[in-house]
């Protein structure tokens, strides 16, 4: 008889957690069992299941009940269970092992690395156990296999034994025992788990997290298998990641290279550590989804053809730690970077790029590989004390391009890397092996760097053997529109007849306006909102802000006198005037009003002291580093030009005591389009930490910045944890007001922009649909890159067809409102809807080329 063909296909956390994806699994074995292969599926536990029992470890370890997080685990398994309608009863003896396990790290008050692999491993057991019975249930026999009884991980007692316990390999060969243990299998189908393989002394161990691609890929190297498949979440691996940019073209075929290159620089798509072992003895590797399974995917084999230099895909990774280590002695000394290297090495750390010249080293290291704990840090530093001056930039991100011979490239990639200009490159690093050219960047940078330079690098590109259709035209066709929810689609109607009488038109949705000031006004730590009305000052957006019981926050005369216009009943005291380099008059006329003002620099109260002779003041301070969605909006920092630094307030204090004038609150602000909740508290215990110095200040004003989603999915800022953060250092500081004044958070979800198609063209690969509004009606996509969402308002249940740049009619290249956009055949007259456009749309737009402005209306219920 000939040995049989094996197939191991592995299937991710999200494949293995609903009933439908265990149908396309069932399906996908039997279609194989059919053509003759012998399928081994590798599984992961269900989806969350390891992050609930590594909760469940350190419960136990604390002495915290973990009966909450066990029942929680047991409910999704019986779920899963009763939505296929087989009986969980399988479960129970793991369920017995799990609890005892649990029992005994309790008792002890601590996990060891062995007790944590124990438990974490149960996640996989379970999921096969359960797995087995489904698929008899779909009339697919499969032997359960124990991984543990095939994979041995290698003995590497020089490592740390969370690493051996938590981060084992394995060093695998086609192996006779195996394959015919596995051929002896009653049924055709084998399952087993991903993730876990033994010790030499019979107790699991683990491949460390995601490792069930590479247990599937020692699999396939133990049975010599014909193929491996690993099934996931996408369709194949992309030219970046296609959440991120929908634009991202599937990769066909990739060599293990290329592969590894993507893997490692930060495709999250494959473990890096799978490749090596199917490169080793010429496996195939096939990327496919269970989502969608009609799709091929990409195939990384030997067999790819050399397509001479190309730039393939974009890859970021954030979370980077960076080591700078700046020496004099290093020029001609010999052994100095063995020396430092030795000290990472001792400390267990694994560093990834390097940089070196005379006098500085600079190396990387990234969390997938190490335990970044700060201590560890800490003792590394001082341990390279010994022979340099080490230091840490922590919030890297590294983006790379991956390819073959990037060298040879280098001179076309000139337009590319314009974006980096005015960017902060702590290094950059060019393999050795020329797959990769690397950029460590702030982190908050990266993703935007990746979208522009996927942009320049791809936009233009057609199908070819290498580059498949986009993300959008494989899957957002058939995925519902996740902006199905938007308030604007029950007010259809109301949209193309405001369209009908003129466009472009941005309307303000009130009832959305009011929900968002609702949210703000629910913040249990916030004493007072202020709405930054930059971003929009509509006057209906201000009296329904207003009704809502929100103050406001101005940064010009012109925005005061319009909130004075709109309200002339609204208290002159709920206006903050909080102007930046404005001439000495325009504190004189806002003090004049009566409305609270906020200095952000000590010249004018040291120059102009009886302007501010009598009044009462904020400060606005800045905390030496900005955030937010791009650089331009980011506002604290050397570069940004707002705010004292903390070294001025000794003056500040000596200025206003010679005014007489007093320093009541301390502001902040430091960007824009935050989406990281602890922001805020940080910035208050920055305030809090200056506000001793000035016996008057009762009031800590942490600014706005609050984020949206940039797209339609993505995730969005966390009000709750941002109150509860808050609401802690309310607690410790309960005699300081707190204020805040956001403005895009308010707005931005509230206001659409419609605007009508004038004209389509096909220019080469390229399909235009040209609109009556451009970058003088919505200026964020030419100025930052923003990403907003497009819909064909006239035709809006007609399925997407064309993959098309949406622009606008202004003298520049740059008036493009949507790049790679999904829209139905679209004709001139159809009406566009452009979406999260109240924030920073009708404010910023501009008279250029002397179109007019568009026209604003609210939306009442
Ligand atoms: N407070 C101060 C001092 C500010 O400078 C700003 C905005 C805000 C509050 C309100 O920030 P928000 O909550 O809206 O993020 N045009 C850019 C945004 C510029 C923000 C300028 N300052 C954009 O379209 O993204």
């Amino acid at each position: 008889m000939d040995a049989p063909s094996w197939l191991v296909l592995k299937f991710g956390g999200t494949s293995v957690a609903t009933p439908e994806r265990w149908r396309t699994i069932a399906t996908v074995a039997q279609r194989y069992v059919a053509d003759g292969y012998r399928p081994v599926l590798v599984c992961s536990a269900l989806s969350g299941i390891s992050d609930q029992l590594e909760n469940l470890v350190q419960e136990a370890a604390a002495g915290a009940s973990p009966d909450a997080t066990l029942a929680a685990v047991r409910a999704q398994h019986a779920a899963l269970a009763d939505g296929v309608g087989v009986s969980p009863d399988g479960l129970d003896a793991l369920w017995a092992t799990l609890e005892a396990r649990v029992e005994t790290i309790a008792a002890q008050g601590a996990a060891t690395p062995a007790d944590r692999a124990a438990v974490l491993g149960m996640g996989e057991l379970l999921s096969t156990r359960l797995g087995e019975a489904i698929l008899a249930a779909h009339d697919v026999p499969a032997t359960w296999i124990d991984a543990r009884q095939h994979l041995r991980a290698a003995d590497a007692p020089h490592l740390p034994p969370a690493r051996r316990y938590g981060s084992a390999t394995c060093s695998v060969y086609p192996d006779p025992v195996t394959q015919q243990h596995l051929a002896q299998t009653t049924d055709a189908v084998c399952i087993t788990q991903g993730f876990i393989a033994s010790n030499a002394l019979g107790e699991t161990v683990l491949l460390g997290r995601g490792g069930s691609d590479t247990s599937a890929a020692y699999f396939a190297a133990l049975l010599d298998a014909e193929r491996l498949e690993i099934w996931t979440d996408v369709p194949g691996l992309f030219t970046t990641n296609p959440h991120d940019v929908p634009a991202a073209r599937l990769l066909k075929q990739l060599s293990y290279d290329e592969a590894q290159e993507l893997a490692t620089m930060g495709g999250s798509i494959l473990h890096p550590r799978c490749l090596a072992p199917v490169r080793q003895y010429d496996i195939p590797l096939h990327v496919r989804s269970t989502n969608a399974p009609a799709i091929d995917g990409t195939v990384i084999s030997p067999d790819v053809p050399d397509t001479g230099p190309q730039v393939k895909a974009l890859s970021a990774k954030t979370g980077i730690t960076a080591i700078r280590m700046d020496t004099l002695g290093m020029w001609q000394e010999v052994g100095f970077l063995a020396d430092v290297f030795a000290v990472f090495k001792h400390h267990g750390l694994s560093v990834d790029l390097v940089a070196t010249s005379e006098a500085n080293v600079t190396v990387t290291l990234d969390p997938m590989a190490n335990a970044l704990d700060p201590e560890v840090i800490d003792r590394l530093v001082h341990d390279l004390g010994a022979y340099c001056t080490a230091r840490v930039v922590r919030g890297c991100g590294v983006v790379s391009l991956v390819g073959r011979h990037i060298r040879a490239l280098l001179h076309e990639l000139g337009p590319a890397l314009e974006v980096f200009d005015e960017q902060q490159i702590y290094m950059v690093s060019q393999a050795a092996s020329d797959l990769n050219f690397s950029f460590v960047v702030d982190e908050e940078q990266a993703p935007r760097l990746v979208h522009k330079l996927h942009d320049i690098l791809f936009a233009a590109r057609t199908p070819d053997a290498t580059f498949g259709p986009t993300w959008s035209e494989l899957v957002a066709d058939e995925a519902p529109a996740p902006a199905a929810e938007a308030w604007w689609h029950a007010r259809r109607d109301d949209l193309l007849a405001l369209a009908a009488d003129a466009t472009p038109t941005y309307v303000y949705d009130e009832a959305t306006l009011r929900a968002r000031a609702a949210d703000l006004q629910s913040l249990a730590a916030v004493d007072r909102v202020f709405y930054a009305i930059k971003a929009n000052p509509h006057p209906a957006v201000l009296r329904t802000l207003a009704d809502a019981g929100l103050s406001f926050e101005c940064v010009s005369p012109g925005e005061v006198e319009r909130v004075q216009t709109a309200l002339p009943d609204h208290p002159a005291r709920g206006i903050l005037f909080q102007p930046n380099f404005a001439a000495p008059d325009e504190y004189r006329r806002a003090f004049a009003r009566g409305v609270r003002v906020t200095l952000d620099n000590v010249q004018p109260l040291a120059e102009h002291p009886a302007l501010f002779a009598g009044q009462e003041i904020f400060a606005r301070i800045d905390p030496g580093a900005g955030r937010g969605h791009h650089r331009h909006v980011r506002t604290a920092g050397a570069q940004s030009k707002f705010g004292m630094v903390p070294d001025d307030l000794s003056a500040l204090r000596r200025a206003a005591d010679a005014a007489g004038t007093r320093i009541t609150g301390l502001h902040v602000h430091v960007g824009s389009g935050i989406t990281e909740p602890s922001t805020w508290a940080e910035l208050a215990r920055f305030l809090a930490s200056l506000a001793d110095a000035f016996p008057h200040v009762e009031t800590l004003n942490v600014g706005g910045g609050l984020g949206v989603p940039r797209a339609p999915g993505a995730p969005g800022l966390d009000l709750a944890a941002l109150d509860e953060q808050l609401t802690a250092f309310k607690r410790e500081h309960p005699h300081l007001a707190l204020w805040m004044e956001p403005g895009r958070f308010l707005v931005a979800e509230a206001g659409v922009l419609l605007a009508r198609v004038t004209q389509t063209k096909t220019k080469g690969p390229v399909h235009y649909v040209g609109l009556d509004a451009g970058m003088h009606t919505l200026l964020r996509p030419a100025l930052y890159g923003s990403y907003h969402p497009i819909v064909n308002l006239s035709r809006l249940d007609a399925p997407a067809a064309h993959t098309v740049q949406v622009v606008g009619p202004i003298c520049e290249s740059g008036d493009v409102l949507g790049r790679s956009r999904r829209l139905p055949d679209t004709a001139p007259g159809d009406v566009l809807l452009i979406s999260t456009v109240g924030a920073y749309g009708a404010s910023m737009s501009l008279p250029y080329n002397l179109r007019p402005a568009a026209r604003e209306a609210l939306l009442t219920p």
